[in-house]
């Protein structure tokens, strides 16, 4: 009897072929509703909304209750691990996250080995109630960044475009940016346990800036630090289910894949449809690839564009989902048209 009431996303996360594709949408919680800017509006900071169960629960639930996406992703930052980590954060106005930058030994000692358990407390607590509210046949995910990714953000103290000061670091002082590396992973993985503990069913790992590395820094600051959260998460729970998220691996992937051991991948928008289909999803199931800013356009391509996506990857293990995050301004009806036609 389980097996009927199992969700859709984690069929298919398990390998079947199903007629329709389960779907959700990466940052589903967020701007682009007005019932989230509301509740934004009142909690003060988004470290605020993030720390604070009922507010952090309540718009989880937000984008299941208006779209019945069958996954509802648990509302954090990959940001939270810095800062438990005793790294200052705060998120300006309009201008994204900030922190205060972990580029030399001196900083980095400042940083702490361990997170803080009260800092998080209150996103398992989180998991615990969305866990409880949420529709059956709909999953809870959890998820983290990738050691890289939350490096670049630490060392540069900001969102970067070409993850300049990360890689600087990582070729002036190799040593000091493993050990930067190591306590991310180290922490990552515990902070992945704990939300399975409190009842995620799956855990995603956002790597958003893994397109930027050549090969070999590929290998050692992407692959192999998430191989070892890997297997640090199923240590502990041998049947937990991992998605990767090497946003812009693209030909990279199959060896992310084999690297890391992750259950299933998350596809960026760039990749070529034909390699991914032949090459990584008959490796695992794969979850994405619909272009962010084509979701926001809206219209006859839209609809050109979901076909093209399900017929490319509908014969294998799939779920649809965008190549990244949600644009703010994207107009709800868009995300309407879209369920629709996934559903159709
Ligand atoms: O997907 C979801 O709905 C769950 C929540 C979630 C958020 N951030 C909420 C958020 C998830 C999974 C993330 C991941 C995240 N955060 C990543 C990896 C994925 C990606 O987008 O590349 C990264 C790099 C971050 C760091 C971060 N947090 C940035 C760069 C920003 C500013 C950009 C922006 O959109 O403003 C944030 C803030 C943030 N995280 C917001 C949300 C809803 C917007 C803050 C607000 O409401 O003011």
């Amino acid at each position: 009897m389980r097996f009927m009431t199992q969700s859709l996303f984690l069929r298919a996360l398990s390998g079947e072929i199903l007629p329709k594709p389960p779907l959700w949408m990466m940052r589903q919680a967020g701007r682009y509703l007005p019932e989230y800017r509301e509740l934004r509006a009142k909690a003060g900071g988004f470290l605020d909304l993030c720390y604070n169960p009922d507010m952090a629960a309540e718009v989880t639930l937000q984008p299941i209750r208006r779209f019945g996406f069958d996954a509802a992703i648990l509302f954090s930052d990959i940001l939270v691990i810095p800062h438990a980590l005793g790294q200052k954060l705060w998120f300006a106005q309009g201008e994204g996250p900030r922190l205060e930058p972990v580029a030399d030994e001196s900083r980095f000692g400042e940083i702490h080995e361990e997170i803080d358990p009260d800092v998080l407390a209150p996103v398992y607590e989180t998991v615990r109630r969305v866990k409880a509210a949420l529709p059956a046949g709909t999953a809870l995910i959890g998820f983290c960044g990738a050691p890289w990714t939350v490096a670049t953000y630490m060392v540069a103290g900001r969102g970067t475009p070409d993850q300049g000061p990360a890689k600087e670091l990582f070729r002036r002082d190799p040593e000091l940016f493993a050990r930067l590396i190591d306590r991310l992973v180290v922490n990552s993985a515990a902070y992945l346990n704990a939300q399975i503990e409190a009842g995620v069913d799956v855990v995603q790992i956002f790597d958003s800036w893994a397109g930027s590395l050549g090969p070999e820094d590929f290998k050692r600051w992407c692959v192999e630090p998430t191989r070892r959260i890997v297997d640090l998460v199923r240590a502990r729970h041998p049947q937990a289910r991992i998605i990767g998220f090497p946003r812009g691996a693209g030909a990279g992937t199959p060896d992310y894949i084999r690297g890391t051991g992750v259950d299933a991948v998350g596809l960026e928008t760039e990749i070529d449809r034909t390699f991914a289909r032949d090459a990584i999803q008959t490796l695992v199931p794969v979850q994405g690839h619909l272009d962010p800013q084509l979701l926001r356009a809206g219209g006859p391509e839209l609809d050109r564009e979901v076909e093209a996506i399900r017929a490319a990857f509908g014969a294998g293990p799939f779920v649809f989902n965008l190549g990244h995050g949600i644009l703010p301004d994207t107009p709800i009806a868009h995300v309407e048209r879209l369920v629709e036609l996934v559903r159709a």
